[in-house]
Order: structure tokens, then C-alpha cells, then sequence
């Protein structure tokens, strides 16, 4: 079976099991998370960090672009895509960890990373956890860091604008549905 099918075979399960935390039954398209990495420098990053990464459309892209040197630690709550992330992509640059992303900072040591990537779906989430996870943006940034946002809606870019002092924002029409993109950077707090 094609990549891309058992890719959104999977994402379907999990949707299913677990509507609200997984938020989509597509997966995003590699057009979308190309025009979302094309905000900030990957390239030049030490420490890249993914939140939800989901069935590695973003993870894959990312490794694409990172240096040889360089570190991917991508956060993904469900057990089994974690565990289909683990064994499909096998590189040495990239650490999968299976926990919330609310638990980040347990994962990092104490660094920041250059790039914070979020694939959580923020407005599927119950407030309290939207919450503290979108907390987690500003706390893992390195000074002059980016974080990147994407979502299906723009109804985030009140509460990232109270986290960051420059969040700016772009659509695109290649992801079904189509999707908001968010650059920040600069964070307020953390
Ligand atoms: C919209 S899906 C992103 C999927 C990805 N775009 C893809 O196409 O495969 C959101 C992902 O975030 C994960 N997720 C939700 N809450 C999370 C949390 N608190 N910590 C880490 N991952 C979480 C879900 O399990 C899901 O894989």
C-alpha cells in the first residue's frame, strides 16, 4: 500500500480513538508544511523541536532540511504513531519521544531549541490544555528563535499574539481544508 494511504489510514484510527486530540482525519499536505518551514531558517538551526508529529509529514520535511550536525526532538502523545515514527524514520539526528508536549521541558535538559514546530491541533483542545501547551512555544525558544504554528483556523492568533511580540501570518490553499500558518518570534514570557 502507498506511504500516503497507510499514512492516512493511521491518522484516521487515531482520529477516531481520540477525536479531540488528534483534530484531523487528513494528514497535512507536504505543500502546506513546506510553505510553513519556508518562515524560519531550519538550515541554520542546532536544535529543532516538533510537537504532534503525527504521522512524520512534518518530521521528514524538517530532517530534509536540517544540518548534519543538527538535532530533531519530536513529540507525539499517541503510542503507536510514536512507535510507526520510530521505525520508519530512522536517522540519527532525530529523538522521538512519546509524552505530552505540555512535558517538553523534562525532554530538553534545559536547551532551547532555534525552531519549535507545532502540528498540535490548538482549537480542537480543551482550554486549560490549549493552554499550557501553548505555553510551551515560548518556553523552548532560544533567543531569536521561531516558532511555527498550523492550524485550520485563525482563532489562535489572539493567544500566540499575547506570547510572542511578532506573530505573522500566512494561508495556504494546498492542505485540505486549507490551512493558517503562523511564524512567531520574539516570545513576551518563559
Ligand atoms: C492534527 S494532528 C497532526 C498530524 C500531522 N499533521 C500529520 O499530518 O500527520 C495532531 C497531532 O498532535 C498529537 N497531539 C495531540 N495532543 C498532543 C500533546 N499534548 N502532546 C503531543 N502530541 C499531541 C496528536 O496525537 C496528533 O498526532
Amino acid at each position: 500500500m502507498p506511504q500516503t494511504l497507510t499514512d492516512g489510514l493511521r491518522l484516521l484510527r487515531a482520529f477516531v480513538d481520540n477525536p479531540r486530540q488528534v483534530g484531523a482525519v487528513l494528514p497535512t499536505s507536504r505543500t502546506a508544511v513546506r510553505a510553513m518551514l519556508d518562515l524560519a531558517d531550519v538550515p541554520s538551526a542546532d536544535l529543532v523541536v516538533e510537537l504532534g508529529a503525527g504521522t512524520g509529514v512534518a518530521t521528514r520535511e524538517i530532517l530534509a532540511r536540517l544540518g548534519d550536525d543538527a538535532r530533531l526532538v519530536a513529540v507525539e502523545i499517541d503510542p503507536q504513531l510514536a512507535r510507526r515514527l520510530t521505525e520508519r524514520l530512522a536517522d540519527p539526528r532525530l529523538q522521538v519521544v512519546c509524552d505530552s508536549a505540555e512535558d517538553l521541558g523534562s525532554h530538553l535538559g534545559g536547551e532551547r531549541a532555534d525552531v519549535v514546530v507545532s502540528m498540535l491541533p490548538f482549537t480542537s483542545l480543551e482550554a486549560g490544555l490549549r493552554r499550557r501547551l501553548l505555553d510551551q512555544l515560548p518556553r523552548a525558544l532560544r533567543p531569536g528563535g521561531t516558532a511555527l504554528v498550523i492550524q485550520y483556523s485563525p482563532l489562535v492568533l489572539g493567544e500566540l499574539r499575547r506570547r510572542f511580540a511578532g506573530v505573522r501570518t500566512r494561508v495556504t490553499p494546498w492542505n485540505v481544508p486549507p490551512a493558517v500558518l503562523f511564524a512567531c518570534t520574539g516570545p513576551t514570557e518563559g
